[in-house]
């Protein structure tokens, strides 16, 4: 029988929502609660760190921000999926979130008065994305974790890749997992689990995720028989650099950055007037792609076309000293200087809008499971995430959680091992360890993305959608005949490979499947053929079920408190 190891509480992803849980609780409960915090890579390479441009709080309410005007801007942004209750309580939150980190120690920007500084950010009507230069998640990670050592109630699982999330009776009741390093199966126990493990936008070819990015906490939670919430909101950034996809943050726009066609022209101006290249960015993706369909794009035929993010009006200092991470990728990855030239860019996978179904506790549909940050759809970002809001929600749920957990843990028991689900999840790894046949899984991998670039992308049409879905089918029959080719048990990525092509498969069959049946256009999923938003029909959350033949939906309603919906106008 596999190792068993016990903790109160088990944290799996160390990202940003990992680690404010892990801070949240060990605060309150002055350290005396036991945490397991797992991750499938070192835990200062978990993909926050990557955030770049800020993170969204009202600060300013003397020079005219308002809880409800972030809240207005975010419901707004969301095309009215979001649920309204959850945006006031996300808003209200905030600021405290920036006061923490900024007393734990962060080196927030500061502006000439030496007040934490604010930039402006797409769909927001007023600047109040709060940065640490273009380095926020990066900083927030690491102020997260230094303030987290002074506790000494948690134990590290680094390189851990989790295959299953064990339910018995109802209830969480274990992980299993590889510990990369041992090669051993291991089952983690604890009385309660936080789903931390971030998005799936590995999915697409062209995106801004780290390679680990693969969706394993969404898909594990699916097939334990948790609902994922409207997955078929994928959010594309407009800035993606070509052709690696990596980040140009937002903040080259709320710094004052152009967009710019082959023409030389702003384009902006004439899909989005007032806001130009602040618009929110299912628009500004929308309007880029069409630029380059309608040919006014640059041509490449070795990257694909592309548009250009031109800073060069914005001069060497605020470039060095507001945007230093974008000089340095560019200049490294292309050799470009954006101080004196434009940078080619194109809209590119960045976000998943939704995720494992949460309450507005953070608390999935089992009692002793929660779910916080890109991971979760708690319902906040609704059809379209403002830029800022997500680096914001993991701080926000990551602490909300936390909260929860301690509240909750001393009428939660240690729940027994499900022995036989243990064998199951072992025997399936031993089955893939020997698996025949002559696919290649990483060919399978890059043709799922490729698909998913092709069909599921900025636009998308049924017909699209129909023969994505029958390729994801395919392609998920032919890696039954993919085998493992490294047969150690030791450090096999090969393994993990296999183990992560099978949770894209899942999560990108229910995105399709999710799109396919939304009929209609809202925020990030704008199918050609149903253009417009259809409140009366759509105006509600979709819930996928996992089913031995494939998604099952069911739906929702969108919590309204204040707002209805209206025409999106910027
Ligand atoms: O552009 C950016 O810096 C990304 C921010 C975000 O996704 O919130």
């Amino acid at each position: 029988m596999a190792q068993q190891l016990t903790h109160d509480v088990l944290i799996l992803g160390a990202g940003l929502a990992g680690l404010r849980a892990a801070v949240e609780i060990s605060r309150r409960t002055e350290g005396k609660v036991d945490i397991g915090i797992v991750s499938k890579v070192q835990l200062m390479r978990a993909h926050s760190v990557c955030a770049e441009g800020g993170t969204a709080a009202v600060l300013r309410t003397e020079e005219g921000d308002s809880f409800e005007l972030h809240a207005w801007d975010s419901v707004k942004g969301s095309d009215f999926l979001a649920d309204q209750d959850v945006v006031y309580r996300f808003v209200r939150a905030m600021p405290e979130e920036i006061r923490l980190l900024d007393h734990w120690g962060i080196p927030w920007t500061r502006d000439s008065k030496g007040r934490i500084d604010q930039r402006p950010f797409g769909g927001h009507s007023f600047p109040r994305a709060t940065l640490a230069a273009d380095k926020t998640g990066f900083f927030e990670m690491q102020t997260l974790y230094d303030t987290l050592l002074r506790y000494k109630c948690f134990t590290r699982y680094d390189e851990f890749f989790v295959t299953d999330i064990l339910v018995d009776g109802g209830r969480f009741a274990g992980l299993v997992g590889i510990h990369a390093g041992s090669g051993e199966t291991v089952v983690l126990r604890g009385k309660a689990l936080l789903i931390a493990t971030g998005g799936g936008g590995t999915l697409y070819g062209f995106t801004t995720y780290s390679q680990t990015v693969t969706g394993d906490g969404m898909a594990m939670a699916y097939r334990a028989g948790l609902p994922l919430e409207d997955m078929e909101f994928l959010q594309f950034h407009p800035t993606g650099l070509v052709p690696s996809g990596i980040l140009m943050t937002e903040a080259c726009r709320g710094e004052g950055g152009y967009l710019r066609n082959n023409t030389g022209e702003r384009f902006m101006g004439k899909y989005a007037p007032k806001l130009m290249e602040l618009a929110p960015r299912d628009m500004v993706s929308r309007a880029e792609t069409t630029e380059i369909l309608e040919g006014r794009g640059f041509r490449s035929e070795a990257w694909g076309d592309y548009l250009q993010l031109d800073l060069t009006h914005l001069g060497a200092e605020r470039i060095n000293t507001r945007l230093p991470l974008i000089r340095e990728v560019t200049m490294k990855f292309l050799g470009i200087d954006p101080i004196t030239t434009p940078i080619p860019i194109r809209p590119v996978a960045h976000y998943s809008m939704g995720g494992v179904e949460t309450d507005i506790n953070g608390l999935t549909r089992l009692p002793n499971v929660w779910a916080a940050g890109e991971v979760a759809c708690v319902s906040l970002h609704g059809a379209n995430r403002l830029g800022s809001n997500s680096t914001a929600e993991c701080l926000v749920w990551g602490g909300i959680s936390g909260e929860e957990i301690v509240k909750a843990l001393p009428k939660l028991n240690l729940p027994g091992v499900p022995e036989g689900k243990v064998r199951a999840a072992d025997a399936h790894v031993d089955a893939l360890l020997k698996r025949e046949g002559s696919e290649n899984l990483y060919i399978l991998r890059r043709e799922l993305r490729a698909v998913m670039d092709k069909h599921a992308g900025v636009y998308r049409t049924g017909e699209g959608l129909a023969a994505a879905l029958a390729t994801l089918r395919d392609l998920r029959a032919r890696s039954l005949r993919a085998p493992v080719n490294d047969k150690n048990r030791t450090y096999n990525s090969n393994l993990f490979h296999a183990l992560e092509l099978e949770n894209l498969l899942d999560l990108a069959e229910v995105t399709v499947a999710g799109a396919l049946a939304r009929q209609e256009s809202r925020g990030a999923h704008a199918r050609r053929d149903f253009a417009t938003r259809d409140d009366e029909k759509w105006l509600k959350h979709t819930l996928a079920w996992w089913t031995e033949t494939g998604p099952r939906f069911d739906h929702k309603p969108v919590t309204i408190t204040t707002w209805k919906p209206v025409e999106r106008k910027y």
